[in-house]
């Protein structure tokens, strides 16, 4: 990371912790690693992208539903998914620092090192021997690469390790009294598996013909190893999913159009779309026949924001081994080839999985901005979010110009007219352009002042984020003027 992309990333936490964005969980007991906590503004920020996401994937679909299922499952899901048995990290220990590490992170840090050195071959080399281990999950080779390579320890510095264990990323827990084996539950490592179990649930009580969707909004808990950059990587983080359920043989068709269907909901945000750039998935997981991320340009790179899978029968036809019950959908469309009906079958499935811990810092960091506004006369800058105004915390800020005459009233009265309809703050300590500039840091669209001028004839000033430029409005204007940026 450059010094001033490095920069702008600390910059944007320090800035989110301070306006009650993101707050590093339990601080005053000096935290919990990759635990984060939102604060006023970051819950709002965080819902309105929810709102975004399930306005565009369910309420402007009539084929997708969405569904809320319990974070604890029975513990034979995990089993039958996969996860007890292939949902692990190759992990590494160093004997001197006693500290562990991803075998793979260490291998990927140094392809990057050899990268920025200007060693093209020998990091092309690294990463497809790399590539090939992890796809033969070949463990001794990974540890073979990490000695070749004469990767040391960036604690202790040096190269004594231990050989390379797969360490399980499931959190388990035990329900009811007693702790014995068969009470062990886990905290869902993906939301994918409670649609997956109330999918017959929600086909027969919602009528629902294939294709058809479930989407899902939750929590997911992952025992990360390797906690880094912030919110990218955290041990309990949010999930948006969607199961898209469709006739066997045409599920590459859905693949991509959902593929495409996704990321034009990233761009609908106005980000730049260079910013943005699909990665085909080498090495497929378990349950896929294709997977794409869409990744998004952070400072530090390059990362995964989201997935799509195209998970074939996969996971339905392992509940129905695990759980003895039939998954199948009755198709009652004719097929034209045999003039019958489809019939019965286990349906294939295409999987959209956006993270919003992520898709939230990507929105802080493409709003960001710390613009020098100095003249020849005086110096001078601000610090403003250009959030897309349906993602702002904060939809206007209303300001009496001063303390006195009757302005606070006249400003109140206003605001209780809008905060019906839009989140609203009120705010008369200061001056105007210190207010200004408050607003500015959290993402507000608009600020209205009520000054002596609309006690006598009902108009305000608005003045607008992005811009800064100022008019003269009628109060009675303003559910308008503010609704038509931020209504969806
Ligand atoms: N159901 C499929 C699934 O869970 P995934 O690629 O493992 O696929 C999907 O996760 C998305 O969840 C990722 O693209 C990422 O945005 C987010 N995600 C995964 N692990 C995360 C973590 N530890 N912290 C924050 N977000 C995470």
């Amino acid at each position: 990371m450059s010094k001033s992309t490095d920069e702008l990333f600390k910059n944007v936490i320090s800035h989110a912790k301070e306006y009650g964005f993101v707050f590093p969980s339990s601080e005053i007991y000096d935290g919990l690693s990759a635990v984060y906590d939102y604060g006023q503004n970051g819950a709002e920020l965080k819902n309105n992208i929810k709102t975004y996401w399930w306005k565009a994937m369910v309420q402007m679909h009539d084929n997708i539903v969405g569904i809320d299922s319990a974070i604890f499952m029975h513990p034979k899901i995990w089993k039958a998914s996969g996860h007890v048995d292939g949902f692990s990290d190759p992990m590494i220990d160093n004997k001197d620092s006693k500290k562990r590490y991803r075998a793979d992170q260490l291998l990927e840090d140094k392809i990057e090192r050899y990268a920025k050195d200007g060693k093209t071959d020998k990091a092309e080399k690294l990463e497809h021997d790399m590539n090939e281990a992890l796809t033969n999950e070949d463990l001794p080779r990974l540890k073979e690469l990490i000695i070749e390579h004469e990767i040391a320890c960036p604690v202790s510095g040096t190269r004594n390790w231990t050989d390379v264990r797969q360490f399980n990323l499931m959190f388990s827990t035990q329900m009811g009294a007693v702790a014995d084996d068969a009470d062990v539950v886990y905290l869902r490592p993906e939301t994918a598996q409670g649609i997956f179990v109330n999918y017959l649930n929600v086909q027969k009580s919602g009528r629902m013909k294939i294709p058809f969707g479930i989407a899902q909004i939750g929590k997911a808990f992952r025992n990360e190893v390797i906690a880094r950059q912030f919110i990218i990587r955290m041990r309990e983080f949010e999930q948006m999913e969607m199961q898209y359920f469709v006739r066997p043989g045409t599920q590459k068709e859905w693949f991509d159009k959902w593929k495409e269907a996704r990321l034009q909901w990233h761009l609908a945000l106005g980000t730049d779309a260079a910013k943005y750039r699909y990665h085909e998935h080498v090495k497929l997981a378990h349950y896929a026949d294709a997977a794409y991320d869409i990744e998004f340009e952070f400072p530090f790179g390059f990362k995964e924001v989201e997935g799509i899978h195209s998970r074939t029968d996969f996971d339905l036809k392992q509940h129905e081994k695990f759980s003895n019950k039939k998954m199948q959908y009755f198709d009652p469309e004719v097929d034209p080839e045999t003039g019958k009906p489809y019939g019965n079958y286990v349906p294939y499935v295409i999987e959209t999985s956006i993270g919003l811990d992520r898709m939230f810092l990507l929105t802080m960091i493409n709003a960001f901005e710390e613009e020098d506004l100095s003249t020849e006369e005086k110096q001078d800058s601000r610090t403003v979010l250009h959030l897309h105004p349906c993602l702002a915390p904060v939809k206007a800020a209303i300001f009496p110009l001063t303390k006195k005459d009757g302005l606070p009233e006249k400003a109140r009265e206003i605001m209780d007219r809008l905060k019906l309809d839009f989140n609203i703050q009120y705010e008369e300590k200061d001056a105007i352009g210190k207010r200004y500039r408050r607003q500015d840091a959290i993402g507000t669209p608009f600020c209205i002042t009520v000054d002596h001028q609309t006690l006598e004839d009902d108009t305000v000033t608005i003045r607008y984020r992005d811009t800064m430029a100022q008019e003269r409005v009628a109060s009675a204007d303003l559910e308008k003027i503010i609704g038509d940026q931020v209504s969806w």
